[in-house]
């Protein structure tokens, strides 16, 4: 007999609806939820993945596509990044941010998931990550798979939210996240999926234990650079060269 077909609802599943809900107003929420610095955070994790004109370079979690613009100006049109996301609504978005580009940058957008990429191994020679470490289910398995498709010498930068070590600027996040983030969500009709900021950053490993897992992945060096005080972080970490 055939046992009955039973429906299960991943973590994945729900993470992955989130992001498909939220798409519509996800890139003017970040404008106004940090008052446009996000957008100077993601330049800086550019720099840092040492991305440079020629070079294929992966935009891991890509969302609507933000980074993975500013990695394919700074690659240039020798270049080509690949944007990876596993939710169709953010890519539609990024899609048309970047028809809206002059001249047209040289992305392909990807719906992947960041725990199977399908790419071969040692084929980027830069990847940048933001706000999706903190989101996949398997964070080692998600650093494994990054380390995997990495050229041997190549970089990756991954900006995230990060728990500050200082009490007061602590108490700060937390009051700007309760009384700015949900409240300007909720007016966005978007409650429950932005109060899920704070207790997925309660659960995301800090700066020494991201270097641990970098390490554990196979990275040859992991540093972790808290930026604004310690609310955001970024980890760069390098393969080690052949
Ligand atoms: C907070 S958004 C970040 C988007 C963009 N990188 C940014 O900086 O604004 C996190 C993204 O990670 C994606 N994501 C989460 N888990 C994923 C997975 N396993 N594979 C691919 N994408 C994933 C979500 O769909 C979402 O678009």
């Amino acid at each position: 007999m055939t046992p009955p077909a039973v429906e299960t609802t991943t973590d994945a599943d729900r993470i992955q609806a989130l992001f498909n809900r939220i798409a519509p107003v996800y890139d003017r929420l970040n404008d106004w939820l940090s008052f446009g610095q996000h957008r100077i955070w993601k330049l800086m994790t550019v720099k840092w993945s040492h991305a440079s004109p020629g070079d294929i370079c992966l935009d891991l979690c890509c969302g609507s596509g933000d980074l993975a613009q500013l990695l394919g100006e700074r690659v240039g049109q020798t270049g080509q990044v690949f944007g990876v996301d596993f939710s169709s609504a953010q890519l539609e978005i990024a899609r048309q941010r970047g028809e809206n580009h002059y001249p047209p940058l040289p992305i392909q957008w990807i719906e992947a998931d960041a725990l199977n990429l399908p790419f071969a191994n040692n084929f980027f020679d830069a990847a940048t990550m933001g706000y999706g470490l903190r989101n996949v289910t398997d964070i080692p398995r998600s650093l494994q798979e990054l380390h995997r498709v990495l050229k041997p010498g190549a970089t990756a930068a991954i900006l995230d939210f990060h728990r500050p070590s200082n009490p007061t600027i602590q108490a700060i996040q937390q009051w700007i996240l309760q009384t700015i983030v949900v409240p300007v969500a909720t007016a966005n009709g978007l409650q429950e999926e932005y109060a899920y900021i704070l207790p997925s950053l309660e659960k995301f490993p800090q700066g020494p234990e991201q270097i641990r897992l970098a390490q554990q992945a196979g990275f040859a060096q992991a540093t972790h650079y808290p930026i604004s005080g310690g609310i955001m972080g970024v980890l760069v970490v390098t393969k080690r060269h052949s």
